[in-house]
Formats: C-alpha cells, structure tokens, sequence
C-alpha cells in the first residue's frame, strides 16, 4: 500500500494522511512514492534536525510546480546554496528586527481597532474575511505598496489554491500572476525614485552581486511578505475558535497578560493545521534512523503529525497553553514555519512578525464582546489549507 502513489491519498485525507501513514509504521520513516517519485516521511525532533541539517537536502528541485506557481513564487523558498543565502539577508534586515515587527503589529493593532468600530450594533461580521483585510492593509502600509480591495483577495486567493486542483488553483494561479504585474510596475516607479527604508524601495534597490533583481523576482519577494503576512488570518480564525471551544482561556488574554498571549500563540500555531508538511531532495546518499535515504529522494517532513505526537506533546489534542509557560522551545520541537535557524536555514524570517500580529489580535478579540450566531464553526482536515467552514462569524453588539 505504501508504495502506491500516494498524491491521491493526500488529496482527499489532507492533514490525515502523512499521520496516519507513520502510525501503520509504528512511528518508523515511511518509504513511499509522491507524484511518481519516491519518497520517504518522517516526524518529530530529530527528524526535524535531520531535514534542516546543512548541506542534506536541497529545495529548488523538491517544491512541485503548482506549489511554485501559487504560493511562493520563484524566490526565496526556490533557492538553495550560495544563492539563497545572499537573498536570505534581505529578508533577515527587513523582517527580523524588533523595531519593524513592533511597528507592523502597532499598524495591525490600530487597523483592527478602526474596523472593529464599525462592527458595533450591525450584523454578523466573518473573522477571517476581517482579519485577512486588517492584516493585507497593515502588510501594504508597512512596505509601502498602494492598498485596494482586490489586493486582499489576491493574496487570500494564493494560498487557498496551493494545494488544490480545479477552480481554486486556477484563481490562485490568476492572482499571482495579476499581482506580480502589478507590483513589477511598483518596483520599476520606487526605482526611479532616491532610496528610502520602506520595504518595497530596499526590495527594489536590493543588489546581489552587484546587480539589481528584475523586476519580477523583487515583486515575488514583495510578494512573499505580503501573502504570508494576510496568511496570518487562518491563525485569526483559529484563534476565534478556539476562544468559543475554551472560554476559559479568555481572562488572561483580556487582562493583557503577554506571557500567557505568547503561551496562547504557540498553542493555535501548534494545535491547528495549516502547514501540512515540508518537502527537500536528498543531495547525497542519506540514512535516518536506519533507513536508506538514497540520493534524489524525496523527504517529507510531517509537520502536523509532529504537533500531534503524543511523545513530543503530552495529549496533544487538548488546546492548552499552559504547556508553553515557562520554559523555552527546541529550535525543532514547534515548526508551524519550519525549523531550525532562520538567518542561515529555510526556516521562515516571518515567524517574529505572526507571533506579535496575532498576539495583538488575540488579545484584542478576548477583549471584544461578541457573540457566535448560529455556525458551522468545523475544521474539515481533508481541505489543505484548513479553516473554520464559517471562517467564524461573530455579531458584536
Ligand atoms: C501565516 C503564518 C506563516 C506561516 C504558517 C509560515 C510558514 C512558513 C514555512 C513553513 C516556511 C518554509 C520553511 C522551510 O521551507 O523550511 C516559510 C518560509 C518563509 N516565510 Fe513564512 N510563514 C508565515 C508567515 C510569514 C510572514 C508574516 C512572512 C513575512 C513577513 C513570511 C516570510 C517567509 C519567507 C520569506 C520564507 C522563505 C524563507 C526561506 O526560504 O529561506 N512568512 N514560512
């Protein structure tokens, strides 16, 4: 069974599928075969290490087309060696820096604020539809790209269709090719302009190896902090779910205790699914844990079934924060957005930026009174990316 293809598997069973592969396998890495080649999954820590650990596996053969083609883009997540390193810097200078996090949670914080205002006394409002909106106008503020409406459904479009086939994909296909046009004409006009320190002017005046990007690579790395930074309202959905299943969790959000939102943060990134898996190509003949990893392999690395471990996480299906109090995080235990260290590995420069968004919503809407009306609040786990059906509807009175 196992060295069936296994793409169909993961088109109709989603998160279930890598999971429930490793459990037939006692746990063990499972050979098997993805899109006509072979494959093998793994999971947890050490795992995890393995997959990250330098010179191992490569990406810019690994990633599928359609992945390529929707949501990343030919970037950063494409490059390998040499070559990523010197564009990774870019993003490190623009993302990893207190003072540009701080001051894009701020722009979240005060745009919810304003929109939340307008809530009061109507009809139902959809949290994710909101919050995707509040973060995409923040997203384009910050890095200085003009804001308007389509722009938001773009980037949304984008990541709904990565993982599909049929109408979805072909809109997120649309949307990445309509957007990178658009923004291409932002860095040909900020180019012509003197130097600033907004985002799109360092995008654009970005040289590597003594040459600017063309226009379309630094609309694809516009792009790339963009799309991930709306993509921040699955978690917002999330966390509005899991505020109505656990109510208890709201008092300390409400009283701003930020130790215990950080706490609550992990947990919704932990708890939820979004990233399925991550795949590399072995680069040379590899083994782990006693199994042969020929080169040119493909080695899946199953994130959600590592948040569900029982070994890593003490019952994993139970939503507590608690377990992130007061003690720090293995570079490879929580990966939501990769593993090990983001300045030198592929392990995403955005996580800072989503801990202190979210955090500043999180905290926001335990503060809000609203009620659920009549929903479907479920979580189909064969949808890639997943969300509540209802995307969460609140009415604020
Ligand atoms: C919605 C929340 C987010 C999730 C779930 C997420 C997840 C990920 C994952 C899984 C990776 C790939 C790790 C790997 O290949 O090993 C990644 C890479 C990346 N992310 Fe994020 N991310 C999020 C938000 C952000 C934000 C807010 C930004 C920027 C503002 C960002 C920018 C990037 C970039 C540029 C990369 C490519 C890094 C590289 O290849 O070296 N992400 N992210």
């Amino acid at each position: 069974m196992a060295f069936l293809d296994q793409s169909v598997a993961f088109g109709t069973k989603g998160y279930a599928w890598l999971p429930d592969l490793r459990r037939r396998h006692h746990g063990r890495p499972v050979p098997l075969r993805f899109g006509r080649q072979p494959a093998v999954a793994i999971s947890g820590p050490d795992a995890a290490r393995f997959f990250y650990h330098r010179g191992h596996l490569e990406r810019h053969t690994a990633l599928p087309s359609p992945v390529v083609d929707t949501l990343f883009g030919r970037g950063v997540h494409t490059l390998d060696g040499e070559a990523h390193r010197a564009r990774k810097a870019l993003f490190v200078a623009l993302l990893m820096n207190e003072n540009g996090v701080d001051t894009l949670a701020t722009l979240v914080g005060k745009i919810f604020d304003e929109r939340a205002d307008g809530w009061r006394g109507g009809g139902p409002v959809t949290l994710f539809d909101e919050a995707a909106r509040v973060l995409s106008d923040a997203a384009a503020r910050w890095t200085g790209v003009p804001e308007n409406d389509l722009l938001t459904s773009d980037l949304v479009a984008m990541v709904e269709g990565f993982a599909s086939v049929g109408p979805r994909h072909l809109r997120a296909r649309l949307a990445r090719m309509r957007r990178e046009r658009q923004l291409s004409k932002i860095i040909e006009d900020v180019r012509r302009q003197p130097p600033t320190d907004t985002a799109v002017s360092r995008i654009a005046h970005h040289l590597e190896n003594g040459y600017l990007l063309d226009s379309r690579s630094a609309a694809v790395e516009l792009i790339n902090i963009i799309r991930p930074t709306t993509a921040v309202a699955w978690f917002a959905a999330f966390a509005g779910h899991a505020l109505d299943r656990w109510p208890g969790t709201r008092a300390r959000l409400r009283e701003g205790d930020d130790a215990y939102t950080l706490a609550f943060v992990h947990e919704v990134r932990r708890f939820y699914p979004f990233v399925p898996f991550l795949g590399g190509r072995a680069r040379r003949d590899l083994a782990f844990q006693s199994t042969d990893v020929p080169k040119g392999t493909l080695v899946l690395l199953d994130v959600y079934g590592q948040h569900h471990d029982p070994r890593v996480w003490p019952e994993p299906y139970e939503f507590r924060p608690e377990r992130f109090l007061g003690r720090p995080i293995g570079e490879f235990e929580l990966i939501p957005q990769g593993g090990g260290d983001p300045r030198t590995g592929h392990r995403c420069p955005g996580e800072q930026i989503v801990i202190a968004t979210l955090g500043t919503l999180v905290q926001r809407l335990a503060k809000l009174d609203y009620y659920l009306p009549p929903q479907d609040t479920g979580i189909d786990l064969g949808r890639v990316p997943a969300r509540p059906r209802s995307g969460i509807k609140i009415v604020v009175p």
